[in-house]
């Protein structure tokens, strides 16, 4: 049996033979399949790549009908239990667990990158007071580069890293500068005595206290967040991040485009749209009839529900679920849980939603979580590229070193007119 694929062509009655690799064929092979020899050759058609690899990588694995979601061959479920946030992102970046020596060095330099250059304050003190979080985010990560010139040396491994090691450390501080300006609140500093969760929760929340003592269940339901939600393979934030990086631009430009992706309200903002429609249905009483609602289709989408590529419980959702329970022992319970609970039973009993495979997904709890915690929602999409920068950077790190890989530019099927004749405005 051979690993060959063979298409006729019945335009001319010609037939060719085309490789298979992993179950896959190269588009480019197809373009040896022509009606006449001057022709272009034949093309694939394929928008928002239902059907394309763009890549060959070994970084995060996904089987979606089986609910497996693995980094560098680590179950997710393992990693949320047993990692820290910063193993996770040098496991996505080195491609192996550190060592203890390691992982010291690594949480070391990450910790020691966290301040930010004071002249950037007055970047942040320029977004009026209501600014989105997320334009701050985007805008701030590609001024941070400014700071930078080196970061454009990107085949420089060791200034490479160095750029990522100042990506991962800063993105807290940024995101919380942020924040506290818009509070009005003086900005709180990094203390390096702290983890990488908790330092970012000082900078959040430190009021008037010498010194931030995070609660120890906050800071490791925060760990366990951001593990589960620092890689997700070729989603459109990291395709963006790869597309981008192929310009050869430096990394700080790249993340700015990638958390650009991230802000649309079809990829990272979903946890804030459920935290709406838990508000909305107001009342356990009233999910019955908000299910049938979205059953008949007068009530938009059960957000939170549903996934492109797992067909199954989400594995990311049940971590989350077990995180909620911990997190409301020292917070309260979010008096939206019930109501989500019940949305959940219901729908995972209903043939609607049993047929079409919709289950929750990262998103349904992950917003229940965030809010009794007390970060705003505008934040959450924030909360959530502050984990995704490592898998993003482990993404665009390997594309770089790839040698298949060249600047990313598809190819359309021209639909519109052709050698017109210019139409002077007097006669149009
Ligand atoms: N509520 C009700 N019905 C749904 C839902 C839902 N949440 N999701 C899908 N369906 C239905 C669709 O109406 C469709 O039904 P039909 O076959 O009768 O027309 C069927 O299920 C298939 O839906 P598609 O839209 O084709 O599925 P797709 O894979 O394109 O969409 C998506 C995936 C966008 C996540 C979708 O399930 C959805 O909109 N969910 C709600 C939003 C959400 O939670 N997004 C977060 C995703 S996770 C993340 O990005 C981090």
């Amino acid at each position: 049996m051979a690993d060959t694929l063979t298409i006729t062509d019945n335009r001319t009655g010609k037939t060719y033979e085309v490789p298979i690799t992993d179950d896959t064929i190269k588009a480019i092979d197809l373009r040896k399949i022509k009606v006449a020899d001057d022709d272009f050759g034949m093309m694939t058609y394929d928008p928002a790549f239902m059907n394309t690899a763009s890549c060959r990588s070994a970084i995060t694995f996904i089987d979606g009908d089986k609910g497996i979601l693995e980094y560098r061959g680590y179950p997710i479920e393992q990693l949320a239990e047993k990692s820290t946030y910063l193993e996770t992102a040098y496991l996505l970046i080195h491609g192996a667990l550190p060592t203890k020596d390691e992982l010291a060095s690594w949480q070391h330099t990450i910790t020691h990158h966290t301040i930010l250059n004071e002249n950037f304050r007055h970047l942040i003190d320029s977004f009026r007071y209501n600014a989105h979080p997320m334009g701050r985010l985007i805008s701030s990560m590609a001024a941070l580069g400014t700071f930078y010139p080196e970061s454009k040396e990107i085949f420089d491994p060791e200034c490479r890293m160095k750029q990522m090691h100042r990506i991962i450390a800063k993105i807290i501080t940024i995101a919380a500068f942020n924040y506290r300006s818009t509070i009005g609140m003086p900005y709180a500093y990094p203390d390096n005595d702290l983890s990488y969760t908790g330092n970012f929760l000082n900078m959040m929340f430190k009021m008037t206290e010498q010194k931030y003592k995070p609660s120890p269940v906050l800071e490791r339901a925060l760990e366990v967040l951001f593990i589960l939600h620092a890689d997700h393979e070729q989603n459109c934030s990291t395709n963006a991040m790869r597309a981008v990086g192929s310009s050869h631009v430096d990394p700080y430009s790249a993340v700015a485009a990638a958390a650009a992706a991230l802000y649309g309200p079809l990829h990272g903002g979903a946890n804030e749209a459920v935290l709406q429609m838990l508000t909305e249905i107001g009342n356990v009483k009233n999910v019955p009839d908000f299910i049938t609602r979205v059953k008949s289709g007068e009530g938009g989408r059960l957000m939170g529900f549903g996934h492109r590529v797992y067909k199954n419980y989400d594995p990311r959702a049940k971590i989350i679920k077990q995180v909620a329970y911990e997190v409301f022992e020292v917070t309260g319970k979010n008096p939206l849980l019930d109501i989500a609970l019940e949305l959940e039973r219901i729908a995972l009993e209903d043939d609607y939603f049993v047929k079409r495979k919709l289950y929750p997904n990262v998103d349904f709890y992950s917003g229940l979580i965030y809010q009794a915690m007390r970060f705003p929602t505008p934040m959450f999409t924030v909360l959530f590229a502050i984990p995704r920068v490592s898998g993003w950077l482990a993404q665009w790190q390997e594309m770089l070193e790839d040698s298949d890989q060249k600047i990313a530019r598809p190819r359309q099927i021209y639909t519109g007119a052709r050698t017109l004749d210019y139409v002077a405005m007097e006669t149009r």
